[in-house]
């Protein structure tokens, strides 16, 4: 049996565009992908990596212990990228239970599977367990600062409550067994293969149908945009040459409100579809901005001091955001002209 590394949730945002950036880099390595297929997760964003001999998927929950341990003992698992996860905040706020069952059950089943299979194996000090986290454990931010490494947790949300919890038992687990975990905290991502309910697919999605682009709140809440693919370069340095039982930040030293990312993905709207603003009787897609009653607890701000990664791992993002803007529109209005629902 060949070793392989198991990846949750690739399915998702992240995960999938980890699997692509990840094939394409290391096209000999054997992945794993477990994925539940929720609501946030689809095939279609796979479908490249697909007939791939070295890529398997396998349908499964991972809050089902039963199938985690199936597949610790149907695959030679040399480590863990931990992604999968309920992660929409406004969802949460609706109903915790699911935050809970996936990313904090979830998580410890996948804790014991790797642990009991990779003592039972007597490889525990080689092998890796990489948790994927979020910005959000540390809190929001009023005015100056940025989050470290150190910031203490302080999460504001059922998500990054459960997130956090995640987080504390992985760190146990390093603790008390002496498992090779490692934990990466990233702001927020943008890109293509995000799912529709996130802000920058909504953006886009209401532009192209000439229908209200709503902005929570007064639009002010501010966080750190990093491009997806410069978060899986992150992701696959700090699996393979980050220190053990360390915390990495992840950022794009990009800290945007809400507003200006809007205004900004209209532009971009504007410049492709003039067509479309015709259509519409609009001068810019920018009018369509709608104000809407803000989240329960919205976060106000969110930034990353990612200088431990820089310093240690060499590693800072590469695409500046009017670039990451723009890949991500062409993405999406390519989806759309071939009419998949974006
Ligand atoms: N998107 C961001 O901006 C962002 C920022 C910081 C951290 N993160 C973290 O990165 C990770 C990936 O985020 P994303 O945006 O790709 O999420 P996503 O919602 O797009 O994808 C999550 C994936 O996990 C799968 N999944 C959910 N529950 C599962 C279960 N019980 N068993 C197996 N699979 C399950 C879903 O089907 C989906 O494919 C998450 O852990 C999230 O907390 C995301």
């Amino acid at each position: 049996m060949s070793k392989a590394i198991l990846i949750t949730g690739g399915a998702g945002f992240i995960g999938s565009n980890f699997i692509h950036y990840y094939q394409n880099k290391y096209p000999d390595r054997q992945l794993i992908n477990v994925d539940k297929l929720t609501y946030a997760g689809s095939l279609n964003n796979l479908t490249e990596v697909e007939n791939k001999e070295n890529y398997h998927f396998i349908h499964g929950d991972i809050a089902d212990i039963n199938t985690v341990e199936a597949i610790f003992r149907d695959y030679d698992i040399e480590g863990v990228i931990h992604f999968a996860a309920e992660s929409h905040v406004d969802r949460s706020i609706d109903d915790a239970s699911p935050f809970i069952h996936t990313n904090v059950v979830g998580t410890l089943n996948l804790l014991q599977a790797a642990r009991a299979d990779w003592e039972a194996k007597g490889e525990l000090p080689e092998r890796r367990f990489h948790q994927i986290s979020t910005d959000e454990v540390y809190g929001s931010l009023e005015g100056s600062g940025k989050f470290t490494e150190k910031t203490p947790y302080d999460p504001r949300n059922p998500y990054s409550a459960s997130k956090a919890g995640a987080n504390f038992l992985v760190q146990s687990f390093g603790h008390t067994y002496g498992m090779n975990v490692i934990i990466s905290s990233c702001s927020n991502n943008y890109g293509p293969r995000q799912h529709e309910e996130k802000l920058l697919p909504t953006i886009i999605r209401h532009a192209l149908a000439n229908e209200p682009i709503p902005i929570y709140g007064d639009g002010k809440n501010i966080r750190d945009w990093l491009f997806v693919e410069d978060h899986c370069k992150a992701i696959d340095m700090i699996y393979h040459h980050g220190k053990v039982m360390e915390v990495y930040n992840v950022g794009g030293n990009n800290e945007q409100e809400n507003l200006t990312i809007t205004q900004l993905i209209c532009q971009l709207l504007d410049d492709r579809r003039p067509d479309l603003l015709q259509a519409y009787h609009l001068e810019h897609f920018s009018d369509l901005i709608t104000f809407v009653e803000d989240r329960k607890g919205h976060d106000k701000r969110y930034a990353i001091d990612a200088g431990k990664i820089q310093k240690e791992l060499g590693w800072q993002p590469e695409i500046d955001l009017e670039n990451g803007l723009r890949k991500t529109v062409e993405w999406y209005l390519q989806k759309w002209k071939t009419n998949v629902p974006i």
